[in-house]
């Protein structure tokens, strides 16, 4: 009987350090993890993966030069209903998962320069 006890005892006081490392996780990962800037969302989406088509001269093809960071913060609500809402952008070759939370991360944080 008093070996039970000792053993409840143990797995109570491993559930707890377990729920408390992922609570420790979440508070971590969630408000430390810094905030995208547009160097970021540059250099891993827009350059690789969009301004090969939308350059500046390129407009009878592909409206947008996506070069530009005004215009790209212009019309930020229609990137990410074509890119990450739809699939229609890039065509044929949609983002990944990663580079999706990228572009909704950064406009969540009210697209930092
Ligand atoms: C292979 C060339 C090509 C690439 C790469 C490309 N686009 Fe496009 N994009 C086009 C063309 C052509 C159009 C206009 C015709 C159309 O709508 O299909 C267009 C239209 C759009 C439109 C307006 C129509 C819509 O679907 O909402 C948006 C927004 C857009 N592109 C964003 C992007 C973004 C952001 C990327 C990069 C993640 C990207 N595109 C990559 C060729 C491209």
């Amino acid at each position: 009987m008093r070996n039970m006890n000792v053993y409840c005892f143990i797995l109570l006081g491993f559930t707890v350090c377990v729920s408390g490392l992922a609570q420790a996780e979440k508070v971590f990962f969630s408000s430390h993890r810094p905030t995208p800037h547009y160097d970021e969302v540059y250099q891993n989406v827009l350059e690789p993966y969009c301004v090969l088509c939308h350059y500046e001269g390129n407009e009878e093809e592909a409206i947008f030069d996506f070069s530009k960071k005004e215009i790209v913060k212009y019309f930020m609500d229609l990137i990410l209903d074509s890119c990450v809402a739809n699939d229609r952008m890039p065509p044929g070759f949609p983002l990944a998962a990663e580079e999706k939370k990228l572009l909704v991360d950064w406009y969540q944080a009210g697209m930092p320069d």
